[in-house]
């Protein structure tokens, strides 16, 4: 019969068990869905939310366990969707908001965890609050960065400041109306609002709070480390920022060195205090942590304060681009292994990692590292300690498609020139999701696109690759599985450039097996010795997961001294006996 003090005991230890349980996010498989060109339900030729529903078995089949959504808000769509008109509105281009509960309510039923695009920078200058703030409204008069700047001494009007947009030109556009300039980091239609307002910051905190309320599971944050601009001088006025000398065109983003309008100290407290509204609705209605993802393009130590501090908490995913930003095709097995580890040697004690290499700002990276590296990054991303972040396509290896000038839309492009816009524009990342080898690769039953369809997609769908047994796809299942495994969903990493051509990665968990995924990343054969590699290793391994460049079969079991690699093979070892 059970005692008291037994009872006590084993409560005692049930909750410790609870606590010490690693919440959903750390070792989620994340996906990002452009929604535009995922799945277009009603023949208009542009993704939309019932797409997205439609589709989300395929997250399931293909192990996704969370998906944070570009936006889908609102919009004139300058910025397709990066220009939010109205933050509590679903565009009609994407479907009307029950669409949007119908698939908060799938999602749900299936257990994938929906993530929201939250793009605080800036509004659409179609937005309520902008037109309200160019009228000079007193509520709404500061929520943007208003000047009259200068007039010159040939009575010439001139911006404030020698700022840049990112998208070229001037960051201040004229306002009529208002008669002054407003700022904009982005596009001219997308003005950026005034975070040193504080009315600005609780309208974005009920922003957050609707759309908690809706169900979601967290936010991707578009574009933080734009949020907050140098504070102006006594006068209202701003500095000029220094000018780099690689560039005389002044439009160019690159014109001047961003000391006063990207990562001031000011903005990751920002994040702090939404992380502190998402626990409070947690507190207030229970179920799982939501989170925050944080988009930053800053130097490492910055992005490190979005994890917060000692008396603060941040975002629990500040997206780690250094693999996105920093490898090239050539970089060597050693810049591999230095991005990776000074991550995880910078990242704050307690908090975890995660791991991005696409997305839809950047090239495919099937175009940017070649098709025959597709699966090492796969498995690199997905094998590696704490989360995978995979943007859409890139498990079934898709290329840049081909967009013709006449055909470019991104305003990162469209706003320079013919002569260089490849080198600019996100479209071809952007093109629809391959799904089957019918017309418009399965993307519309509609007679149009809002991007052209890649060229190679009956090479490469998810019917295709479902069916040939070591397709990207298929891997990258395989890798999913494999991510159930103790070792590799909470073992510890140990990252080690066995050469300049081969990169090793171990997971270990006591009592458990070892695994090793190994990447060789150019074109020859390679042997390597394991154990000269790390310390204490079982002495065979068993091929667990193989790719199409390799020889040999799963199950095949190999000594630790003497592993050969075919010419750009990716494999995972699993040690035959467990430690
Ligand atoms: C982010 C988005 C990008 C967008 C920009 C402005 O960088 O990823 O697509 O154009 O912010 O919102």
């Amino acid at each position: 019969m059970a005692t008291w003090s037994g009872i006590v005991f084993l409560l005692v230890v049930g909750l410790l068990a609870v606590d010490a349980a690693d919440p959903w996010w750390k070792t989620a498989s994340f996906y990002q869905i452009y929604p535009r060109s995922f799945k277009d339900t009603n023949g208009d030729g542009v993704g939309d939310l019932n797409g997205v529903t439609e589709k989300l078995e395929y997250l399931k089949e293909i192990g996704i366990t969370a998906t944070w959504l570009s936006p889908f808000l609102k919009s004139p769509m300058a910025d397709f969707g990066y220009d939010i008109a109205d933050f509590k509105e679903v565009d009609p281009l994407f479907g009307t908001m029950e669409d949007f509960e119908n698939m908060v309510a799938r999602a749900k039923e299936l257990n994938v965890k929906i993530i929201l695009d939250f793009v605080p920078n800036h509004s659409s200058d179609e937005c309520d609050w902008f037109i309200r703030s160019a009228n000079g409204e007193e509520k709404y008069k500061d929520y943007y960065i208003w000047h009259p700047g200068f007039v010159d001494e040939d009575g010439v009007r001139r911006p404030p400041t020698n700022w840049v947009s990112v998208f070229r030109g001037s960051a201040w556009e004229w306002n009529e109306n208002r008669q002054e300039y407003y700022l904009h980091q982005f596009h001219k239609k997308q003005p950026d609002f005034n975070f040193r307002n504080p009315v600005v910051r609780e309208e974005m905190n009920d922003v957050l709070r609707f759309w908690l309320g809706k169900g979601v599971d967290g936010f991707r944050v578009d574009a933080i480390y734009h949020a907050f601009e140098v504070e102006a001088d006594e006068d209202g006025n701003y500095p000029d920022e220094p000018r780099n000398d690689w560039t005389d065109d002044p439009d160019e983003y690159g014109y001047t060195h961003k000391i006063y309008t990207v990562d001031q100290p000011e903005t990751p407290h920002l994040v702090y205090e939404w992380r502190q509204i998402l626990e409070q609705f947690q507190a207030d209605n229970g179920g799982d942590e939501r989170i925050l993802m944080v988009e930053t393009w800053s130097p490492i130590e910055i992005v490190m304060d979005y994890y917060g501090n000692s008396t603060a908490d941040g975002a629990q995913i500040p997206f780690n681009f250094q693999l996105i930003s920093n490898l090239y095709y050539d970089s060597d097995a050693y810049h591999y292994e230095y991005l990776i580890n000074n991550w995880l040697t910078l990242m704050p004690e307690g908090k975890s990692a995660n791991w991005v290499i696409g997305n839809h700002d950047k090239n495919r990276v099937g175009s940017r590292f070649g098709a025959d590296r597709v699966d090492l990054f796969n498995i690199l991303l997905l094998t590696l300690p704490g989360c995978s972040i995979t943007y859409n396509g890139e498990e079934l290896g898709m290329l840049d498609g081909y967009v013709s000038w006449e055909d470019t839309v991104d305003p990162q492009a469209c706003n320079g020139y013919e002569a260089n816009y490849m080198d600019n524009s996100r479209d071809p990342a952007r093109t629809p999701m391959h799904w089957t080898d019918d017309k418009y690769a399965g993307f519309t039953n509609g007679s149009t696109t809002w991007l052209p369809v890649a060229l190679d997609y009956a090479q490469r769908n998810v019917k295709k690759e479902r069916g040939v047994s070591l397709s990207h796809l298929n891997v990258y299942k395989r890798l999913q599985e494999l991510r159930k495994e103790p070792t590799i969903s909470g073992g510890a990493g140990e990252i080690k450039a066995v050469s300049s051509y081969v990169l090793a990665v171990k997971r270990s968990l006591s009592g458990n097996y070892v695994y090793i995924s190994l990447f060789n990343i150019f074109d020859s054969i390679e042997n390597v010795n394991l154990s000269e590699v790390f310390s204490g290793l079982p002495a065979t391994f068993q091929y667990t997961l193989i790719t199409d460049k390799s020889i040999k079969q799963v199950g095949d079991v190999v000594s630790a001294k003497s592993v050969t690699l075919m010419p750009h093979e990716s494999i995972v070892l699993r040690s035959t006996t467990t430690v």
